[in-house]
């Protein structure tokens, strides 16, 4: 099976309301795991990169090529895409000309109209090649540089003038932040998503900053349109973990425990079990490939 656009998964969800889990890949043991996870709990699942990431990947095509050649080396069938995470007008533009199946232009940094008019552009760019396409509005916070912000509540009148263009899933803030929740969060604010998935006619809408936020929260969300949800410190934080235990017992020491392929093996499995708890007991999308 070829890599499939996100179209057809997130519309699947959001009317069976459950949602694709997106999981950030970081090099080829992510990608690995991740696949690993997916194809066991028979799940779809969106791989995302952001540009960051690809850069350290080696650029876009690389990661195309690597993604699409594990993915007929694993034996994949069930549905993956592979979407650009937090793009920028010529990140998004790049992608689609490399080969991913899904964008998300993110224009939230510009005003509503220059983010409409570049939204607009890269929709239609991107549906004329086949590529599903994700925008966002209102910006999401997060740490940077020790300073965790609050999150952003999105404007509902400014999600329906994206969401009007024929975007495919719209990003919008509704207290989500990336990065570790900090202990006083004030959890995702469903009365504000409950009036923008009124106010763009019930279209999918994604979670961003997916990690830790508690079950009932998650399932919550699920029932008003969220469909697709972003993971990315979750998996980083359960392969730092496996990998510390591994050293800290003395097994790089042991034998060739110093072998790459040994020492990132508990990190690698940590990795396909928490993919697999998250769409089997957060996201329901076990079991839908
Ligand atoms: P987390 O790192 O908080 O899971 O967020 C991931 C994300 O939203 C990527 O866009």
């Amino acid at each position: 099976m070829v890599m499939v656009n996100a179209t057809e998964m997130v519309n699947k969800a959001h009317e069976g309301h459950y949602a694709i889990g997106a999981f950030n890949i970081n090099n080829m043991e992510w990608t690995k795991a991740i696949l690993a996870g997916v194809q066991k709990a028979n799940s779809p699942v969106m791989l995302q990169v952001s540009e960051g990431a690809a850069k350290y990947m080696g650029g876009y095509k690389t990661v195309v090529d690597m993604v699409r050649d594990l993915h007929d080396f694993m034996g994949i069938t069930v549905p993956v895409a592979l979407h650009l995470d937090h793009g920028t007008y010529e990140g998004a533009k790049a992608c689609i000309e490399a080969g991913f199946t899904s964008v998300m232009f993110d224009g939230s940094h510009y005003g509503i109209e220059e983010n409409i008019a570049k939204s607009k552009e890269i929709i239609e760019l991107a549906h004329s090649k086949g590529v599903s396409v994700e925008c966002e509005v209102g910006g999401i916070g997060g740490t940077e540089d020790g300073v965790t912000s609050n999150g952003e509540l999105a404007d509902p009148a400014e999600c329906k003038s994206i969401a009007d263009l024929g975007v495919d899933f719209l990003a919008a803030g509704i207290g989500n932040i990336h990065g570790v929740y900090p202990e006083n969060w004030a959890g995702l604010n469903f009365e504000r998503l409950g009036e923008i998935d009124e106010a763009i006619g019930h279209k999918p809408i994604v979670l961003h900053g997916g990690s830790g936020i508690p079950q009932d929260q998650v399932k919550k969300a699920i029932t008003l349109g969220v469909s697709k949800i972003n993971v990315n410190t979750d998996l980083q934080i359960v392969f730092a973990e496996a990998t510390r235990a591994y050293i800290e017992a003395g097994k790089d020491r042991a034998g060739k425990g110093y072998d790459p392929r040994k020492l990132l093996k508990p990190g690698t499995d940590a990795i396909t079990e928490k993919v697999i708890d998250m769409v089997t007991s957060f996201f329901g999308s076990a079991d839908k490939a």
